[in-house]
């Protein structure tokens, strides 16, 4: 009897033990085949290559991009160095190249080996667009974001109307290899050089960190106390410089110019530590270049310079510009 019951007992066991095992691997066998069959529903895969993976600014052009994708049904890989780097990004485009994506968003670098990039994936039927920097000598298909060139003549715009008398300016710049702060340097040297009461005494890099904006401005201004206008070109440049000018001048009137609209900059602009900011919409160029990606798996694209807006932002207009944030 005893020995019945063990029988009994064992054999529930091994049932239960089944049962259990059937839950657990079947769940899992269904999960994957279900996950395999969302990703068959995506109509393309697009790869977005950014500057840096953290960067604030970065982010946003993410953030928009992520949303149109998701509305799209369009799969977005996001790849980036950890850190600015033009080497480590031209080996994430090749291998973006290599994994065959249907298209690739990509900040645009300087030197032969970005064009030849863009040259593989044409060849291999990859619509490359450009987002945030432009490179006009490649085959990208089109290029989506600031007008770089006009974004500095705002800078320099702003620093003409809003000071008097004779002016040093220093800048501050995110990077000397990149396309993009080259133009915004461009653009406010041909506004304000020539201006006989303007001078640019100085330019130093940030490498595009807050931390390297605060020892860029320490330098320029032991460099050149004579400085009265600071101008930085890229999004965390601004903030930098009021940490530089606040350890080494705290009394000293500087008209400080910055670049974009993140959170902090605009505090500093409401407590008179920033005087003004020239605005980039990053979440619009990720948007625009989700569909520009879209429009180019069809046919090519007849407007080929998709430049988002830009403008300069002061106290003033900051209240208008914060009522029409969500
Ligand atoms: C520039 C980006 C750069 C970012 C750095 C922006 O102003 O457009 O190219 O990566 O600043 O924070």
């Amino acid at each position: 009897m005893n020995k019945r019951k063990y029988l009994y007992g064992a054999a529930i066991l091994v049932f239960l033990a089944s049962f259990i095992g059937m839950l657990i691997y079947g769940y899992k066998t269904f999960y994957i085949e279900k996950e395999l069959a969302a990703s068959k529903e995506y109509r393309y895969h697009f790869a977005l290559i950014a500057e840096e993976t953290d960067n604030e600014y970065w982010r946003l052009i993410e953030e928009g991009a992520r949303k149109e994708a998701a509305k799209q049904n369009v799969y977005l890989e996001y790849v980036a160095p950890q850190r600015a780097d033009n080497d480590e990004l031209l080996k994430l485009f090749d291998r973006m190249i290599a994994a065959k994506v249907d298209g690739i968003i990509v900040q645009g670098i300087e030197g032969r080996r970005f064009v030849d990039l863009v040259h593989k994936a044409t060849e291999r039927s990859i619509p490359v667009v450009t987002v945030d920097t432009d490179v006009k000598s490649s085959e990208r298909k089109a290029y989506v974001g600031t007008d770089n060139h006009h974004a500095g003549e705002l800078a320099g715009k702003s620093i003409l109307e809003n000071t008097e008398g004779e002016q040093f300016v220093g800048i501050v710049t995110g990077r000397f290899d990149a396309i993009n702060q080259q133009e915004r340097i461009a653009g406010l040297k041909h506004i304000l050089e020539g201006n006989p009461r303007i001078q640019i005494v100085g330019v130093k890099e940030s490498g595009i960190t807050e931390i390297g904006a605060t020892q860029a401005t320490y330098s320029l201004l032991k460099e050149y106390p004579q400085i009265t206008a600071l101008v930085g070109t890229s999004a965390l440049d601004g903030i930098g410089m009021v940490e530089g000018l606040e350890e080494i001048a705290p009394d000293k009137d500087v008209y400080i110019t910055a670049f974009d609209l993140i959170p902090e900059t605009l505090d500093a602009i409401e407590e008179g530590k920033i005087q003004a900011t020239i605005a980039q919409f990053p979440e619009e160029m990720g948007k625009e270049s989700v569909t520009s990606l879209l429009q180019l798996q069809e046919k090519d694209l007849l407007d080929n310079l998709i430049y988002t807006e830009t403008g300069i932002i002061d106290k003033e207009n900051l209240p208008a510009l914060r009522e029409g944030q969500p």
